[in-house]
């Protein structure tokens, strides 16, 4: 068997927490890679409508294990809400949840830094989700980092003073106020409940499983434009979001990956700073909006939204190697008169269909306009009762990126989905 994955395409907030809630059964494991609690996947099924932060989103499911891989950063704080609000939904997850020793700790410290470095930066700031996830990674890469496997050893507590004075001391060079003591306090709270889980080897779990014939799903967060090498530097996450991250998330050898899940959004959101060509400032993106219901999943901030960018697409296929697509809210783009796709850009040097070094307002996108329809899709359950136009706009998406739309998402609950 081989690994499979799931990931966004965009600036993140694709959908990929409902469709991986709705491909769980297929999976005997599903299993996190990257990221932290700055991910925020939404599941609705019944009268259920559940946030997942750092816990992947196969654990509303009985038969399935969830992992969480060695790639993702940890807040031990937010960490025990999230299994406080899935108990209270009865899920008892210590038997089905499986944490890597490798995975990296967040601090109260790093979410210090984070935002006195925001702070700092002005009208440049990254717009982060504020919860350590640069300086966690920073740490990672740095080698100074702390990792859930050091909870158990000894010394412990000195590890951790030792790299909250070593962070104290940086926020000594910002011009910024903080109190962490209430924080500390709940981050040993936290400590404990991590303690309670399976910790694991994962890299040896996963590949036991593989040579058992079990099949993984690996589930990504953020996005490939917001991916550390190839998003729209500085302005992205610190991870790298993209398929390679699988393997180095979880380790999987590149070999060992099957097939290559690409989701994405019948139009474009982002949420935070940077470049985005196909922004709408006007009435169409407040109604992308509100239709759509654009607002974060883990900030509540409202997302920025746009028409389909297919160069940023096309790009995003390309690096990740993508073998089927995921089309979802495609319910959102009922009742517009038309709908504009960017099939690539203007520049002062002519017209450019591949995401250049710089992206900046001197790119202006050129756009094919496309029929809308009228209808409401969200209770479509079959293909043949889709309006004409929707599935000429998807063929229009296939034939430009020439990779096959295999689910298209007519709603946030797992049964509004029609599968091609
Ligand atoms: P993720 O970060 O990729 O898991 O996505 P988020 O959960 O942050 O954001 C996606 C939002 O769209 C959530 O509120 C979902 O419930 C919702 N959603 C997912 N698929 C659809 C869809 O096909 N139609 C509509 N209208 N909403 C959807
Ligand atoms: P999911 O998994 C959308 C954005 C932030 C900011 C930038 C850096 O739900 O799709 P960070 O907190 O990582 O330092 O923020 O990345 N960002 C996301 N945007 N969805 C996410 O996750 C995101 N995680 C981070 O808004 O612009
Ligand atoms: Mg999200």
């Amino acid at each position: 068997m081989k690994v499979d994955v799931l990931l966004g395409l965009q600036w993140g907030d694709e959908g990929k927490g409902k469709i991986v809630d709705v491909l769980t059964p297929k999976y005997d494991v599903i299993a996190r890679f990257q990221g932290g609690p700055n991910a925020g996947h939404s599941l609705e099924f019944g009268e259920i409508k559940h946030v997942l932060h750092t816990i992947p989103s196969g654990i509303f499911h009985d038969d399935q294990v969830n992992i969480i891989g060695n790639g993702v950063v940890i807040d031990p704080i937010i960490f025990k809400t999230e299994i406080d609000e899935i108990k209270k939904l009865g899920v008892d997850l210590h038997e089905k949840l499986l944490i890597s020793k490798k995975a990296h700790l967040i601090l109260p410290t790093h979410r210090m830094l984070d935002a006195a470095s925001e702070a700092a930066k002005g009208t440049t700031k990254i717009g982060s989700t504020l919860k350590g996830i640069g300086p966690t990674y920073m740490d990672k890469t740095g080698r100074n980092g702390l990792r859930v496997g050091d909870i158990i050893e000894p010394g412990f507590r000195k590890k951790f003073e030792f790299l909250k004075a070593k962070h104290k001391d940086i926020l000594d060079q910002y011009d910024f106020d903080y109190t962490i003591d209430q924080y500390e306090e709940e981050w040993w709270k936290g400590i404990e409940v991590l303690k309670s889980y399976k910790l694991v080897e994962s890299e040896y779990v996963l590949n036991s499983f593989l040579s058992e014939n079990k099949s993984i799903l690996a589930e990504g967060a953020q996005g490939t434009m917001l991916d550390i090498d190839f998003g729209s530097y500085p302005y992205v996450t610190s991870s790298n979001t993209i398929c390679a991250g699988a393997c180095t998330g979880l380790g999987i050898a590149p070999g060992k990956i099957g097939e290559v899940f690409g989701i994405f959004k019948a139009y474009c959101t982002r949420v935070g700073s940077g470049p985005f060509p196909t922004e709408l400032s006007d009435k169409t993106g407040e109604t992308l909006r509100e239709q759509g219901r654009e607002y974060g999943a883990t900030t509540g901030r409202p997302r920025r939204c746009g028409w389909l960018d297919l160069t940023a697409l096309k790009y995003s296929i390309m690096i990740n190697g993508v073998t089927q697509l995921i089309m979802t809210k495609a319910d959102v783009l009922s009742g517009f008169e038309k709908i504009k796709v960017c099939t690539s850009y203007k520049t002062s040097e002519g017209t450019l269909d591949m995401m250049p070094f710089t992206i900046n307002e001197t790119l202006e996108p050129i756009y094919t306009e496309l029929p809308a329809w009228s209808e409401d899709i969200s209770e479509i359950s079959d293909k043949k009762d889709l309006p004409k136009e929707l599935l000429d706009y998807i063929r229009f998406i296939e034939d430009s990126v020439k990779i096959r739309i295999k689910i298209v998402s007519v709603g946030p609950k797992r049964k509004a989905t029609i599968y091609f």
